[in-house]
């Protein structure tokens, strides 16, 4: 049995770092379009390394919080019982995995990997990046960029996403506003399959009329709420 939990910018909010449309949120202060585009890259490299190397250093100045410790305890309980929790997120920060969780599904990358766009080498990088910064695969400079996933760029890891989601008997989503797809297009999916949904946010998201239940509240509560509820179901069957 599959518990299929796809997280948002809202789940890492309390930890300190921003999510993108809230009041404030990067894309309401940042253009994207100049900022998280290939071509934007190769028209201004220097501007988007500033603005990577700045989310870099915000992630690692961030701490995980409850909410994601919650659901590495949720991975550990289910394995422990012989079932699976398959964890989607759209973040690029690495908070669930320094929470412990220790299979992640990053659809959109990771802030803290960089890859060559010359020989294509991937690998953590925790460091600032620059026109200089040489891959340590082919030697060339200029090309290294963060290892995440661009406006106009596929998202990853679709194939195992879709099979985690076939097999699901829970879908739940957290800290998102169902503003970008696929990812918003989920529990649509979900509820087509007949697979029960349940949102948790801060707020109803653009696609709350679509889960049979939610939780309204700050992650950092209504997470471990949820985990402990979902516990005493899995450990009373
Ligand atoms: N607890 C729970 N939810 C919260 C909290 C909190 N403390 N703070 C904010 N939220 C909710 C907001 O109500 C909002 O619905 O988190 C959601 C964040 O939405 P977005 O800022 O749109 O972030 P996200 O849904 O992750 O964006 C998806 O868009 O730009 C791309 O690649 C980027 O992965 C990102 C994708």
């Amino acid at each position: 049995m599959t518990i299929f939990v796809l997280t948002g910018a809202g789940i890492s909010a309390e930890s300190g770092l921003g999510t993108f449309r809230d009041p404030g949120g990067l894309w309401r202060r940042f253009d994207p379009m100049r900022l998280a585009t290939p071509e934007a890259f190769a028209r201004e490299p220097e501007e988007v390394h500033a603005f990577y190397n700045l989310r870099r250093q915000g992630v690692r100045e961030a701490a995980p919080n409850a909410a994601h410790a919650a659901l590495a305890r949720l991975e550990a309980s289910l394995a422990a019982r012989g079932r699976r929790l398959f964890l989607c997120t759209q973040n690029v920060d690495d908070l669930h995995e320094r929470a412990g969780s220790r299979t992640v599904t990053h659809m959109h990358g990771e802030l803290m990997r960089a890859r060559c766009t010359a020989c294509g080498a991937a690998r953590d990088w925790a460091e600032p990046l620059s026109l200089d910064t040489a891959c340590p695969a082919c030697g060339r400079r200029g090309g290294m960029r963060p290892d995440v996933v661009w406006f106009g760029e596929m998202p990853l890891h679709l194939e195992a996403i879709d099979a985690a989601l076939d097999e699901a008997a829970l879908f739940v989503a957290i800290g998102t506003s169902g503003a970008v797809y696929p990812a918003a297009g989920f529990v649509a999916r979900a509820r087509a399959a007949g697979i029960p949904t349940h949102e948790i946010n801060l707020a109803p998201s653009d696609t709350a009329g679509l889960f049979d239940t939610a939780t309204y509240g700050p992650a950092t509560r209504a997470v471990p709420d949820f985990v402990e509820s979902i516990l005493r179901e899995v450990s009373g069957s």
